[in-house]
């Protein structure tokens, strides 16, 4: 079987108190801090800025996986770099020279990402798919966490997984929004290979074995 990579969201923890609830999703068995970035723009939310990230790079080595909700990538995404992001995931909705942004994020030294909101199709970011090193596939609108994984984005994952590894392109699909216990095995049977997870792994009274009921 595969490995399956679980980037456990911070947006579901206390963010009086980042260090220890990342520490929990550590010892949980998370490889991936999933950081959800928003503007107040391109979603009607607001969350963290990159000092934040900055402050919470010196308490963990684990690997920052950065989702800019941001209407201005091209502006902010190297403030995340020098913060200690090591993937940063843009929306292919925003107006900008997406190519452009991969090549640079990728010459910079890390991973970049593109992420498809519910209503884009994959064809929107098909032609790029030979210089990402993955997608972000959105089960849920963005913006918030704790939403119900939206079943009708699995063809999507299917799709991808198909074009993927029909032209052997090394991208890896991630999946972001609602995955719980029921809806893990879905997406893994579809083709994902990260799965990020928010309110399901912070909520559970025993974090480690909701880890592990997504790996089932
Ligand atoms: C939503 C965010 C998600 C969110 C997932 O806009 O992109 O990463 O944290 O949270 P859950 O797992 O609670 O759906
Ligand atoms: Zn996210």
């Amino acid at each position: 079987m595969k490995k399956i990579i679980i980037a456990s969201s911070i947006l579901s923890a206390n963010f009086a108190a980042l260090a220890q609830d990342v520490n929990v999703m550590k010892r949980a068995g998370a490889e991936w801090v999933h950081i959800d970035v928003m503007d107040g723009h391109f979603v009607p939310n607001i969350t963290i800025g990159s000092l934040v990230v900055k402050s919470l790079r010196k308490a963990t080595s684990l690997f920052f996986d950065v989702h800019l909700m941001v209407t201005n990538p091209e502006k902010y995404w190297q403030d995340f770099k020098k913060s200690g992001a090591n993937l940063i995931t843009f929306h292919s909705e925003v107006e900008c020279d997406r190519k452009r942004l991969v090549e640079d994020i990728k010459s910079s030294g890390i991973k970049a990402g593109i992420s498809i909101k519910p209503k884009t199709p994959v064809s929107e970011i098909e032609e790029l798919l030979p210089c990402l090193d993955l997608v972000l596939v959105m089960t849920v609108e963005p913006g918030f966490g704790g939403q119900s994984f939206m079943k009708d984005m699995v063809p999507k994952i299917k799709n991808l997984r198909k074009l993927i590894d029909e032209n052997k392109y090394n991208c890896v699909i991630e999946v972001d929004g609602g995955i719980n216990s029921q809806t893990s095995p879905i997406c893994i049977k579809a083709g994902a290979d990260v799965l990020v997870s928010g309110s399901y792994i912070l909520s559970a009274a025993n974090p480690s074995e909701a880890i592990k009921s997504l790996l089932i």
